[in-house]
């Protein structure tokens, strides 16, 4: 374990801002730019160490900025580029590293290429993927979109099909094409040379689709009644071998600067997930690792199964990372509960491996149920009633009390949640902040929780345990995973990190964790 080859994105805790909902400056009811630089001093109070931010970019908001109109610009819903260096700035002078989504596989249909592309103009006839209807008429294959009916859609002014792997509105790049490769990587200098510190690379995974554009094969698990996106198993447009020349050449652009991130977005099993560190280790850095999202069952049995699943598969030398929420997903305090969210969050923020937080998390925030006919979100429109929505996790930050909760002097884009704000839980040792800062602080303080090994890691019953160790220190981290009650015989040492007021020494509360420093104990002390 040497300090000095662990770069900040190994070492640091990565907080994604959603902008519509952090902070709103102007009174429009919407998050901005100017808000999310008011309040980075928070973010360094919690004691993270980057920012990512969900798209800021022009965009006709069909799926709230992933639909891209203009690569290098700010949609003036969130201000100005003057602002975004502002921005920048002010994080910088934090310590704060900056992060921006990059939505590659697909643009807006309102961007001017696709503009271009539809009319065959400006040699960007090829930039997108358009296709004759099948033989006896139809879209040229059976590909569905992620929310909702087929990927194809006819688009009359050209007389051909075009593919979209989610809205219409979100026709699909063509990444075999040298020039979109070439314009997409200018964007990624374009922000690099202004200062950013990486991207999130958004469906990384579906960038590529098969050449010979084949049906996909039907998914045998699949009930009537699920999601109809699930009766395929998606063999053509997803995780094709092609598609890591395109990561590593993304990579190789960040390479030209110091100490930039690829963070990419992938929904797939563990054995695929880490294939995209690429070949050598010249992939993502950081290939999001959902699994603690996906996990069928919250359980100490699956947890460190999962554990032993992922560190096992991780190529030589490929950073672990973790995630336990984000925009796309129901919070994990809906998920799991509110006093298990807690052992989560201990859970998250002493594994071995970069963990990233999602704005509110660290208030206990929960999901919020969209009234009908407030939905925002694009994928319940399109498909209600299948719990597909996305509104719930995407409610504003709860900064205070009263009628804006500190978040707006105008009428909110989605409606506030009910949980404990900032100002009621800060000065409240037992709040869900103040877990966080005490997690937080704790990894920073100590190089054996930052960047040392996993050992030991043990289920038994309901209890998951395991070390981190390193230069000399470990650390015990006991987690109840369960409801109720447990006999465990609690390590000697310090007690560094507590879910609980206090520890009873022979039995774990219900959804307890705690974090026993045995570096500093000595013979004869207790608990
Ligand atoms: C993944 C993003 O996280 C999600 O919010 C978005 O709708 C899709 N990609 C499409 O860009």
């Amino acid at each position: 374990m040497d300090a000095q080859t662990h770069l900040w994105w190994q070492r640091g805790v990565v907080y994604q801002i959603y902008p519509r909902s952090f902070m709103d400056a102007d009174g429009d009811g919407t998050g901005d730019l100017p808000g999310i630089t008011q309040r980075l001093d928070y973010l360094a109070w919690l004691g993270v160490d980057a920012v990512w931010l969900s798209p800021i970019f022009p965009s006709p908001m069909t799926d709230f900025g992933y639909d891209v109109a203009d690569y290098c610009g700010i949609d003036p819903l969130f201000g100005t580029m003057a602002e975004f260096d502002a921005l920048l700035a002010r994080a910088h002078a934090l310590g704060l590293k900056l992060i921006l989504d990059f939505v590659s596989n697909h643009t807006s249909d309102r961007h001017p290429w696709f503009e271009a592309s539809r009319g065959r103009l400006d040699g960007k006839t090829d930039w997108y993927l358009w296709r004759d209807p099948a033989l006896g008429g139809g879209p040229p294959n059976n590909w569905m979109a992620h929310f909702g009916g087929p990927a194809w859609t006819w688009d009359a002014v050209r007389g051909q099909y075009y593919c979209h792997s989610f809205l219409p509105t979100q026709p699909d790049l063509n990444w075999r094409h040298p020039d979109v490769r070439r314009a997409m990587y200018d964007a990624l200098r374009f922000w690099l040379e202004r200062g950013v510190d990486g991207f999130r690379v958004d469906v990384i995974w579906l960038m590529i689709k098969d050449d010979q554009f084949r049906n996909n094969p039907p998914d045998p698990a699949w009930q009537p009644g699920q999601r109809p996106f699930a009766s395929q198993l998606p063999l053509y447009n997803a995780d094709r071998p092609e598609v890591h020349e395109v990561v590593a050449e993304m990579r190789a652009v960040l390479d030209h600067y110091a100490e930039r991130v690829l963070i990419g977005e992938i929904y797939l099993p563990i054995d695929r997930l880490v294939t995209y560190y690429g070949r050598g280790g010249r992939g993502a850095q950081l290939p999001f690792n959902f699994h603690l999202l996906l996990l069928p069952e919250w359980s100490a049995a699956a947890l460190a199964e999962l554990i032993w699943t992922y560190e096992s598969a991780l190529p030589p030398s490929a950073w672990p990372n973790w995630v336990l929420g984000n925009h796309d997903r129901s919070r994990v305090a809906t998920r799991i509960g509110p006093a298990q969210a807690r052992v989560a969050a201990m859970l998250l923020l002493t594994l071995r491996g970069t963990p990233t937080l999602y704005m509110g998390e660290e208030l206990g925030m929960a999901d919020t149920a969209t009234p009908a006919d407030a939905v925002r979100d694009p994928a319940e429109q399109r498909e209600p009633g299948l719990g597909l929505g996305r509104d719930p996790e995407r409610t504003p930050f709860l900064w205070g009390e009263g009628e804006g909760h500190g978040f707006t002097t105008g009428t909110p884009w989605l409606p506030f949640g009910t949980g404990a704000s900032l100002a009621a839980q800060r000065d409240d040792p037992a709040s869900f902040i103040s877990l966080y800062r005490t997690l937080l602080a704790l990894r920073r303080g100590h190089e054996a929780l930052a960047i040392g090994a996993v050992e030991d890691v043990r289920a038994e019953g309901a209890v998951l345990s395991y070390a981190r160790t390193g230069g000399g220190a470990r650390f015990e981290v006991v987690l109840n995973t369960g409801g109720t009650a447990v006999r465990h015989r609690a390590p000697e040492g310090a007690i560094v990190a507590n879910t609980h007021a206090s520890l009873n020494a022979e039995i774990l509360q219900p959804n307890q964790g705690i974090v026993i420093n045995r570096s500093s104990f000595h013979e004869g002390e207790t608990v």
